[in-house]
């Protein structure tokens, strides 16, 4: 991944947020006072097992979920809150690319149609340069601009998640919102997708927020990982020391769950036994007591703080307070 120099200032803040969906089992709190921020030109990756709220935290920040508490600051003006109207200029700043770009392509248009029409959305649309404007795109995520009158069915998996990136493109954000973009691909598509956005990133100083299961792709794209259970980011690390120094004994499972990355990892570590619980009935205490192989006393007590760990990185473990007085 690219080198970044971290300026002061960052591109996204997130504070406190919450989400919550109303059930009929009642309330569920998908995303549970998150707080990061991303800066510009970093990939942060998100983790977590099916269900921790990865998607719906994609979907507040972008503004198609109205949180249910917290902030967003996007160049350090507050985009929470905002009215449709207010949000509209700012939101081409955030774009959302899903995993699945059958369904988020229109069928019915033509990739230039796609593309003419995001272009036209946010203002770009001047008819005499739209076609140039186009070809360009497709050209800048190595399609053939020559290609730009076929439909979505015409191109292969891999082909429409470029089309869906260049769409993202048109409005020039700031962050991408990646949300298991690679995960429908083989193998060697999903590695020229992901050679794809880093080149991006490296020419135009895009951001990225990178949701995904594989954490062989995180440790190649990711500057930051962030680490989700139950709507609670869990462990927020710099890339390197997540994987060689996790502090979260929910992050130790998740790498040791994986073979791949398993010899990366220092001495035997546990796997993750038991099903996610619901977020309709969080355990209390810190959620992953039911679940840690080092709970103590205090866990299910006690929902424990951010407690910082090296690189201005944090870990919600009580095993990470300083005060605390269980063995470590
Ligand atoms: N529209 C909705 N209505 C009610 N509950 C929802 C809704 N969307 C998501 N949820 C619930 O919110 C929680 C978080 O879901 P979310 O899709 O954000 O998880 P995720 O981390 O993206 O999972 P995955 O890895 O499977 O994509 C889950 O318990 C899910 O069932
Ligand atoms: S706070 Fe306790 S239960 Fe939670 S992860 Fe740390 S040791 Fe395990
Ligand atoms: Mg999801």
């Amino acid at each position: 991944m690219a080198e970044i120099s971290r300026p002061h200032e960052p591109l996204l803040s997130v504070r406190d947020l919450s989400v919550e969906f109303r059930t009929p089992g009642g309330p569920l709190r998908a995303v549970d006072a998150v707080s990061f921020e991303i800066f510009p030109g970093e990939t942060l990756a998100l983790v977590g097992e099916s269900g921790s709220g990865k998607s719906t935290l994609a979907r507040a920040l972008v503004g198609l979920l109205k949180p249910h508490a917290g902030r967003i600051e996007l160049d350090g003006a507050p985009i929470a809150g905002l009215s449709r109207a207010e949000f509209r200029p700012l939101r081409k700043k955030l774009q959302l690319v899903f995993q699945d770009p059958h369904a988020s392509l229109n069928p019915r248009l033509s990739v230039s149609a796609t593309l003419s029409e995001a272009l036209m959305l946010h203002g770009h649309g001047d008819r005499r340069t739209l076609d140039a404007r186009v070809c360009a795109l497709l050209a800048r995520v190595g399609l053939d601009p020559a290609l730009r009158q076929r439909y979505p069915h015409e191109f292969s998996g891999g082909q429409r998640q470029r089309i869906s990136v260049a769409r993202a493109l048109a409005v020039e954000p700031a962050l991408l919102l990646c949300d298991e973009v690679t995960s429908a691909l083989d193998v060697s598509v999903q590695a020229q997708l992901i050679e794809l956005l880093r080149s991006l990133q490296t020419e135009s100083k895009l951001s990225y927020l990178f949701i995904t299961h594989d954490l062989g792709v995180v440790r190649s794209l990711a500057h930051r990982v962030a680490v989700m259970y139950l709507g609670r980011i869990v462990e927020l690390q710099a890339t390197e020391a997540f994987f060689e120094r996790p502090q979260h004994p929910y992050s130790e499972a998740l790498l040791a769950s994986i073979p791949r990355l398993r010899a990366a990892t220092h001495g035997a570590k546990p796997r993750l036994i038991g099903e996610v619980p619901s977020p309709l009935h969080p355990p209390a205490g810190c959620a992953f007591h039911p679940r840690c192989p080092r709970a103590f006393e205090r866990c299910a007590r006690e929902i424990p703080g951010a407690y910082a760990v090296e690189a201005a990185g944090f870990s919600r473990c009580f095993l990470r307070d300083p005060s605390n007085s269980a063995p470590g």
